[in-house]
């Protein structure tokens, strides 16, 4: 059995190489970005640094709080030096799924607007396709029956309305308000960008968990003993 979460652990911690005194660094969301939040307290009170995180949910924010790490938003600093992000999958071109955790949009406004954009994952991540998970899609409550119309009408796919495993009954409710749809494409070979922008042609669609390999700078991808950079 592979020990994924040291690999989780391997690959934060390669990339507080990328961070220097004075950053702003947006952080994604998820439990590979929770362990770099803990290494990241560590790292800048060991080298007296100063810097500040926007972070892309309210989770990552109570966990950057905690760690003590100094809050910033996006409206402060609306071009951060760098984003730190997880994903679900990552494709031989860098391409992403994200918004297993449902914070896709803030992820996507937080590592778009930054300069520079770090992924890192465990090894389980990589995939042929990120169409082998289902496209988390981000969408008003108002219209989500006709969202889901619309994308049948469009693509060989099922949807399922994501609900709250525990908690609070009903549909899980976005830190924006909205629903999450997770879209099963019967097709793995569909083209991401493609199906990005027909998506956000829908009314109602707010954001898609497709990410663009454009925007991402290197994807770290930790192993057990070891962590490999890719970029394109
Ligand atoms: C949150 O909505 C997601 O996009 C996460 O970034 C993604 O699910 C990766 O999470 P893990 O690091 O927990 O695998």
């Amino acid at each position: 059995m592979k020990n994924i979460k040291l690999a989780k652990i391997n690959a934060a911690r390669r990339a507080l190489d990328f961070i220097k005194d004075g950053m702003v660094i947006g952080l994604g969301s998820g439990s590979t970005v929770n362990i770099f939040i803990k290494e990241l307290s560590n790292f800048v009170k060991e080298k007296q640094y100063i810097v500040s995180v926007v972070p892309s949910s309210y989770d990552v924010e109570i966990l950057a709080i905690k760690y003590g790490l100094r809050i910033s938003t996006l409206n402060e600093n609306p071009m951060p030096d760098i984003a730190v992000d997880g994903a679900d999958v990552v494709d031989p071109e860098l391409n992403l799924l994200k918004g297993g955790g449902g914070a896709l949009t803030r992820e996507k406004i937080v590592d778009y607007s930054s300069k520079k954009l770090i992924i890192i994952v465990d090894e389980s991540k990589l995939k042929e396709s990120i169409f082998v998970k289902p496209v988390p899609v981000e969408t008003l409550p108002f219209s989500w029956r006709s969202v889901v119309e619309k994308i049948l009408a469009s693509y060989d796919c099922s949807i399922e309305l994501r609900m709250c495993g525990k908690g609070k009954v009903g549909p899980v409710v976005t830190d924006n308000g909205n629903f999450i749809l997770d879209v099963y494409f019967k097709d793995k070979q569909h083209l991401p960008s493609e199906v990005n922008v027909n998506l956000k042609l829908i009314p109602g669609i707010v954001e898609t968990g497709i990410f663009s390999n454009k925007f991402v700078d290197a994807v770290i991808v930790g192993y057990e003993n070891k962590v490999e950079i890719l970029t394109r």
